[in-house]
């Protein structure tokens, strides 16, 4: 087995290679051989030691990968042997070999690739989660998705156009022609402009019903300001505490810093709502986003739920993959292969 290792927290050189022997698949675990690693934005905050639910380094992230079954634990059905899979890891997921609880694999579609079939488990389930399950999205509503050009942000984009609401997204200006493509009605600079005067602008003052916010600190502020009436704040992420130039757990003080604490009054007399996502306190819930994986995989064959790689690279070259993230490189995601 190949994985790769995060051996202290801090820059990419802090990733290493390291070989070890084939893990056995336990009780009702399978035993994948990784074709495909999704990368997701964890993984860098991890690295970087500003990740709280990661375990200490020496760790192997990696949250998801596809591949094929090559052996079963006890209680597993052996007919699993040889298919395509995806899987959801808690952690682990950066490896050419992983055994995983059986209950977190789902049949590959076959139309997709082992690069796309690792890009659709934590994007898509993320964004189901925020539009359908708890931001109630309706096709009449608009919604603000920020960062829509990161995994999360494009499959929020084929959510929210599957359910017809009018989209805008924040994004760097270099990925606004392939998101207005995708489907994004309006797209706005957040990093060159003051995206709120332009959301004031496209809704005459009123707000939008729905927003997404993977930025954290401040922004959340912001964006809590800019819905209208009965509308809802998604918060999921503190993508910001990256580009802070304090060293390591102070950055996460300086991003919670800025946070805001919502009162339930200014909350009623406001007529909106907040609330809070993060997939990865979810595990205990395995039946719930089993749900949410059929409706989504079943969306692939209908076409809606289209992953997006940009771009692949070895997982000798995982340093590199994580560099090319964090200069804001990516249209949607990035993939390790073996
Ligand atoms: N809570 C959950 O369950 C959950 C699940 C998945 C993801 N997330 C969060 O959602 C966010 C997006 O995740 P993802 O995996 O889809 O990543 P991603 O968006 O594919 O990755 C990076 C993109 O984030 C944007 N970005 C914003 N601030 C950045 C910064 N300080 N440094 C570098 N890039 C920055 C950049 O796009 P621009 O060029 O547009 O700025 C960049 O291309 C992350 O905050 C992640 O932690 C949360």
């Amino acid at each position: 087995m190949l994985q790769a290792v995060i051996v202290g927290h801090g820059g990419p050189e802090k990733l290493e290679l390291r070989e070890g022997a084939d893990p056995e698949p336990g009780p009702g675990e399978a035993r994948i051989r990784v074709k495909a690693s999704g990368i997701n934005f964890a993984d860098i905050l991890a690295r970087e030691g500003l990740y709280p639910d990661a375990p200490r380094p020496p760790v192997v992230v990696g949250y998801e990968v596809s591949g094929t079954v090559d052996a079963v634990g006890s209680s597993v059905d052996s007919a699993l042997v040889g298919t395509e899979v995806i899987a959801l890891t808690r952690f682990g997921g950066y490896a050419d070999v992983i055994s995983v609880p059986a209950g977190q694999i789902f049949a590959k579609p076959p139309g997709l690739s082992h690069e796309e079939g690792a890009s659709l488990a934590v994007a898509y389930l993320t964004a189901w989660q925020l539009l359908v399950v708890m931001g109630s999205l309706k096709p009449e509503e608009t919604v603000l998705i920020h960062n829509a050009g990161g995994g999360v942000g494009l499959a929020a984009i084929d959510i929210a156009r599957h359910i017809g609401a009018t989209i805008y997204g924040t994004a760097s200006t270099a990925k606004h022609p392939f998101l207005l493509e995708r489907g994004v009605h309006e797209v706005i600079d957040y990093r060159a402009t003051d995206w709120t005067k332009e959301v004031d602008r496209l809704t005459g003052g009123k707000g939008v019903a729905l927003i997404t916010d993977p930025l954290g600190g401040r922004h959340w502020k912001k964006s809590y300001r800019a819905l209208r009436s009965t509308g809802r704040l998604g918060m999921f992420g503190v993508s910001t505490a990256t580009s802070s130039k304090l060293a390591g757990p102070l950055r996460l003080g300086q991003a919670a810093a800025g946070m805001p604490f919502f009162h339930p009054v200014p909350l009623m007399n406001a007529n909106k709502a907040v609330f809070g996502v993060n997939l990865g306190h979810l595990w205990g819930e395995a039946d719930m986003t089993a749900g949410w994986m059929k409706t989504l995989i079943d969306g692939v064959e209908e076409g809606w739920v289209r992953p997006h790689v940009d771009r692949s690279f070895p997982l000798a070259e995982v340093a590199a993959a994580h560099t090319y993230i964090e200069a804001r490189k990516n249209i949607g995601k990035v993939v390790l292969t073996s």
